[in-house]
């Protein structure tokens, strides 16, 4: 089954052919980065503006590089949430529209459904390619950690004869954010700094010249749900280490330079940070990689589930990875991540996790609509 997925829930134009959510024909990905990075985070409005701007372009591109006409489509899958709304609709709506006229099927799904798939996606096609990797198999739990959202869920997955080996998913969330999702607290730490954005990744290249722990900024703790999550104490802990310090100064400097440097490098960047500054990025990344592996690995222990997925813009993060990949080895648990293209943004995933739901019978009606807020799974 030939799926077209479509993704345009924050501030990427996204679309992808993808077979039997196993191989991926073509998966184009519009940046808005230029767009929003003078506003140091996505600005709502631009963004819905560049989503009508680059939606029938990026589509039009996912079928010239599968060597498809949009006529050889099976079926559309489209996110239909959680995501800004303006979004959320360009990509939705397009979806309907081309579904009505090409009168193919069409599902809706939910954009962290579309993450937990990307793992599954990923690891279907290096195991088809010969790469020496373990199946990734269900009950597994997730962390689904990016810009918008931090999220543990157990996905399991209910293969009967009568879904004729088509497995269906089914999600519970253990645990989310009350407060700032983790790649919100990279942007906003790397905003305060001047450093750019988005900021995971610049604190991501520049962290390894600091010291982690130079600063101890202690452990998060959470009243209640322990696998829920709270990042912004934490960047405030950053701020008061900022606010009316040399560092402050420091970042001001960093803002005018820039201004003359747009397309600066890493390495242009990082000589334009003291070792103070490098410090306080390696500690900061420490303490937010350091949570989000101990309570994941909590959530595996109190499931009793020994596979683990992590997906979503973060789980790009080189020291998210191999603090995972050493806490695997030590506690016997599977570690599974996505590479970086099926990390971040993207409509493969879509298509993906549409698939299956097509292939259970789902199809949307007329009356599918964007969510700003999607649960995925109860509480
Ligand atoms: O999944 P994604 O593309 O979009 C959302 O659904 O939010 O994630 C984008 C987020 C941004 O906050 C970005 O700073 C963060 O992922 N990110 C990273 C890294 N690469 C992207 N955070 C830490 N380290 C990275 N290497
Ligand atoms: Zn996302």
């Amino acid at each position: 089954m030939l799926v077209l997925g479509i993704e345009s829930s924050c501030d990427e134009t996204a679309a992808a052919v993808v077979v039997d959510a196993a191989e991926i024909r073509s998966s184009i990905v519009a940046s808005q980065v230029l767009t929003h990075e003078k506003y140091g985070g996505v600005v709502p409005e631009l963004a819905s503006r560049e989503h009508l701007r680059k939606i029938e372009p990026v589509v039009d591109e996912a079928c010239r590089i599968a060597q498809i006409d949009l006529r050889d489509v099976d079926a559309l899958a489209v996110t239909e949430g959680p995501g800004l709304i303006g979004s959320l609709l360009v990509g939705l709506v397009y979806g309907m529209a081309l579904a009505l006229a090409l009168a193919k099927p069409l599902v809706g799904v939910n954009h962290l459904e579309g993450h937990i798939h990307a793992v599954l996606l990923e690891n279907k096609m290096a195991r088809a390619a010969g790469k020496p990797v373990r199946e990734a198999t269900l009950p597994a739990v997730t962390l689904v950690v990016s810009g918008g959202h931090t999220s543990l869920f157990l996905a399991t997955a209910n293969t009967s004869q009568q879904n004729l080996g088509c497995p269906i998913f089914a999600y519970s969330q253990l645990g989310h954010t009350r407060d700032e999702a983790a790649g919100e607290a990279f942007d906003k730490v790397a905003k305060l700094l001047a450093l750019g954005y988005p900021g995971g990744p610049i604190i991501d290249r520049l962290a390894p010249f600091g010291n982690p722990l130079a600063i101890d900024f202690g452990r998060i703790k959470m009243k209640g749900n322990p696998l829920d999550f709270s990042f912004s104490g934490l960047k405030t802990a950053v701020l008061y280490r900022v606010r009316g310090t040399e560092l402050e100064r420091e970042s001001e400097e960093r803002r005018t330079w820039r201004k003359t440097a747009e397309r600066a490098n890493s390495d242009e960047l990082r000589a334009h940070c003291s070792s103070a500054t490098l410090d306080l990025l390696a500690s900061f990344q420490q303490a937010v990689v350091e949570d989000l592996v101990e309570r994941t690995l909590a959530a595996a222990d109190t499931g009793r589930v020994d596979t683990i997925f992590v997906s979503g813009g973060v789980a790009c993060n080189s020291l998210l990875r191999a603090r995972f990949a050493e806490a695997a080895k030590q506690r016997g648990f599977e570690v599974f991540f996505p590479s970086p293209a099926l990390s971040t943004d993207n409509a493969a995933m879509i298509a993906a996790a549409g698939y299956y739901k097509l292939r259970a019978g789902e199809r949307a009606g007329p009356t599918l609509t964007a969510h700003a807020a999607f649960p995925l799974g109860v509480k």
